[in-house]
């Protein structure tokens, strides 16, 4: 789907100026997008890297001007889900540098996803060359350091070729587009309620550890759901008991205890947030907090002081209240952010744009070409 429209804050590009051969990359901001009311939506940027899997191993990749995919009706994407995908952001830093953050975690979940679906592994070295190589190419699209916002950048894999079987693709497509996205809260970081939903996202031993778009068709509808009944997501309990939080459609959870302590969930079937995973650390290493991956009832809420979602695209959504069937659960307060919660956003955010020391290894520069 094509959306450069003005619908949600969306800048309006003029098509005239991305069709056809993409312009040298620049270090210059692009004139026409209004960075101030940037949402998240699809912006066709000048380049995409694209690379096949044939005959037994991926071709070398190469950037393309053309957004669209011409792929067999018989490819294994379409009928059987036969794909994976993953998201990661790079950053303007305020000396102009240009900060991807921890793409190695991202490329080792692609992997495992890839083994998950029976798709072909793509090399770490080659993953953070496509984003490098995306990123370079689209410099113009780079939100400036104090905009608040950032390139996100989508890498996938999808199986393709012509086949009719329930079986693996003969040929594969490894992607990597990227589109310059706002600051997940315009006004400054404000809670958000959620409401719990009684559909399972994932089964017990099923594919919600992979990145794969079945988990997230099967969100669509809780997820409308949630939205029409006024709330920002919806919260999946663990599919095998229903008795624990597991985390929301696209972010994990997490949890701060009134003594102090950092909880997320653990489960087999939520996906490793990357964010999620920095939390941890931060919390430990920066915050002082004890931090734990465990059980989080959700008749249990009144233990935690404070809630959020934590994702690339949520950074940290902080939770006012849960709607667990009749019951309203606030935590700090509905309408304000609790401290533990505000000082992990500024850690996190600070790493990423380079205001804060990042922990060795989390940030790779873009090398500009
Ligand atoms: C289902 C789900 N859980 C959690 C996350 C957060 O993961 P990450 O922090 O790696 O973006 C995402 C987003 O990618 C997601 O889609």
């Amino acid at each position: 789907m094509t959306d450069n429209s003005t619908a949600a804050g969306i800048p309006t590009i003029d098509p005239a100026t991305l069709d056809g051969t993409a312009p040298e990359a620049t270090a210059s901001a692009h004139p026409e997008i209004d960075w101030a009311t940037l949402g998240f939506s699809y912006i066709r940027t000048d380049l995409r890297y694209l690379a096949h899997w044939k005959d037994g191993a991926w071709q070398p990749g190469q950037l393309t001007a053309d957004n669209v995919l011409h792929i067999s009706e018989g490819s294994t994407a379409l009928h059987y889900g036969q794909q994976c995908f993953e998201g990661l952001k790079a950053y303007r830093a305020k000396d102009g540098t240009v900060n991807l953050f921890r793409p190695d975690m991202n490329a080792a979940r692609m992997r495992r996803s890839c083994d998950r679906l029976l798709m072909p592994q793509v090399t770490d070295e080659m993953f953070i060359d496509a984003c490098q190589q995306v990123v370079a190419a689209n410099l113009r699209f780079l939100p400036p350091y104090g905009t608040g916002g950032s390139l996100y950048l989508r890498p996938f894999v999808i199986g393709v070729g012509d086949n009719i079987g329930v079986r693996t693709a003969p040929e594969f497509i490894f992607a990597v587009f990227c589109l310059p996205v706002g600051p997940y809260f315009k006004g400054g970081l404000s809670p958000v309620n959620f409401v719990v939903s009684e559909y399972d996202r994932a089964a017990p031993n099923g594919t919600g550890a992979a990145k794969v778009g079945g988990n997230y068709a099967a969100s669509l509808m809780p997820n409308r759901d949630a939205h029409q009944q006024g709330f920002g997501d919806c919260i999946y309990l663990d599919p095998e008991t229903h008795t624990k939080i597991e985390e929301v459609g696209s972010a994990n959870f997490f949890a701060i205890t009134h003594e102090g302590r950092f909880v997320t969930p653990k489960s087999p079937s939520i996906l490793a947030s990357i964010t999620k995973l920095s939390l941890l650390d931060l919390a430990r290493d920066r915050l002082g907090l004890e931090a734990v991956e465990g059980d989080v009832f959700i008749d249990d809420l009144s233990a935690y002081k404070e809630a959020g979602a934590c994702g690339t695209a949520a950074v940290i959504t902080p939770i006012g209240g849960i709607q667990y069937k009749d019951d309203f659960h606030v935590f700090y307060s509905e309408t304000e952010v609790g401290p533990v919660t505000r000082r992990l956003y500024q850690e996190l955010t600070g790493v990423q744009y380079g205001d804060v020391e990042a922990p060795a290894g989390w940030i790779v520069k873009v090398q500009e070409r």
